[in-house]
């Protein structure tokens, strides 16, 4: 009796174990293929290393990025952005060394370092950050650790492992409220609040290192971005809990579909023509083909530095206007007092990037980009359908 329990119990160890080393092979089998096109420079391709690829400008750029036929790698940890459109983007570039997602936090330097070691990467677009004006006057340490402190552990890493290329993505409010519109690149750096403080900080990191490297650098200065994917893949999906701090877009549209009673305007008694705040509104189609060119005219040892606007402000009451158009629906609006860290009029001069790297912006009319990004709100009621954070 013994020796026979002995016997099914040796056989059964015996075939867990197969089991197990036939799934572990199996398992390992694509994975190192896979991880091998990562781990190594190919000829001909461009490895991109996008940060904050889960995000809503990330992901846009992720997907251009694969359709120009670069290896793409994204690095999110899931604080503000969502798995399903990186899932999105892996239904579309499904093929071995196209797309791999890694989780990881930006602020972990091992983690960092880890990335850099175990992949090939040729160029970094740094889009990772925390990103709300009326946040960064709350939470002022959570900006400057997660916008500064994490540039400076990317560069760190990235001088550590030779990484030929940064394109870092900064913004018009590091320029505070000046003077003089239109903005040039020249206009001086007075950032009024925590968040612009921490990018201009970074920025500032970035050009004390390129003096003392051969690294090539471009930091594109956007101005407020709007819009999503023309053929309705991605759109943009800020989580619930955000919504308060959300930008303009985003209330219109939960506005428009019911979801918040009306829109809130804060401050009507501004220094512009119709009292609201003037801003200049980029889409994100125009905003990432500005990202392809920086990357293509990127040059070792300099630094580009490039405001990305339309060179055109419209005030939140047109924003409004064009919104109520777009949706169709006739948004009802409410009246408020100025929200603490807001400038009053901000809009680009955009000739340095024009003339330098070619670009323009195209889509350049408010009701139509609106337009594109409520088609995609209203097919997607629940964003990425609820899946942020959960991998
Ligand atoms: N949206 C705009 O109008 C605008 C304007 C100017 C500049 N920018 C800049 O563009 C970039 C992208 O903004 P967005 O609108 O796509 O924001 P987003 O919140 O949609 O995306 C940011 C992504 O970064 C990720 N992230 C944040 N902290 C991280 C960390 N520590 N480690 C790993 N991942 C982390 C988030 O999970 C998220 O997926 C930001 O740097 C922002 O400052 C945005």
């Amino acid at each position: 009796m013994d020796i026979k329990l002995s016997s099914i119990l040796t056989k059964r160890i015996m075939v867990c174990g197969i089991t197990a080393l036939v799934l572990f092979a199996l398992r390992r089998l694509p994975a190192s293929s896979t991880s091998n096109k990562f781990s190594l420079h190919e000829d001909g391709v461009m490895h991109v290393l996008v940060t904050g690829g889960a995000g809503y400008i990330g992901s846009h750029a992720a997907l251009r990025l694969l359709k120009d036929s670069h290896r793409v790698t994204i690095v999110d940890n899931l604080s503000r952005g969502n798995i399903g459109a990186v899932r999105i983007l892996q239904q579309l570039y499904p093929e071995p060394g196209r797309l791999q997602f890694i989780y990881a936090d930006l602020g972990d330097a091992t983690s960092v370092d880890k990335i850099f070691s175990e992949n090939a990467i040729d160029a970094v677009m740094h889009f990772a950050a925390v990103a709300y004006v009326g946040e960064s006057t709350a939470e002022p340490l959570r900006y400057y650790h997660n916008i500064t402190l994490n540039t400076l552990l990317i560069l760190e890493a990235m001088a550590a492992h030779d990484i030929k290329t940064l394109i870092y993505s900064s913004t018009c409010a590091t320029y505070g409220e000046p003077d003089k519109m239109p903005i040039t690149e020249a206009t001086p750096q007075v950032p009024i609040n925590p968040y612009g403080k921490a990018k201009k900080m970074a920025e500032d990191i970035i050009l004390d290192f390129s003096k003392t490297s051969n690294m090539a650098v471009m930091i594109l200065r956007y101005f407020n971005v709007i819009g999503s994917d023309p053929e309705g893949r991605l759109g943009e999906a800020p989580r619930p809990e955000l919504r308060e701090q959300g930008r303009i877009s985003g209330a219109c549209f939960d506005a428009a579909r019911g979801i918040i009673p009306g829109l809130k305007i804060r401050g009507t008694d501004y220094n512009t023509d119709d009292g609201t705040c003037v801003r200049d509104y980029i889409d994100v189609t125009d905003l990432i083909d500005a990202h392809v060119k920086a990357l293509a005219h990127a040059k070792p040892g300099k630094v580009g530095i490039y405001n990305v606007g339309t060179g055109k402000g419209s005030s939140v009451k047109e924003f409004v206007e064009a919104c109520k158009k777009a949706t169709g629906v006739d948004i009802k609006v409410e009246y408020l007092s100025r929200r603490p860290g807001d400038y009053a009029e901000v809009y680009s001069d955009p000739s340095k990037i024009n003339e330098e790297l070619n670009w323009t912006a195209k889509y350049t009319k408010l009701e139509k980009s609106l337009a594109v990004a409520w088609r995609w709100q209203k097919a997607h009621g629940k964003g990425y359908g609820n899946s942020f954070g959960r991998l």
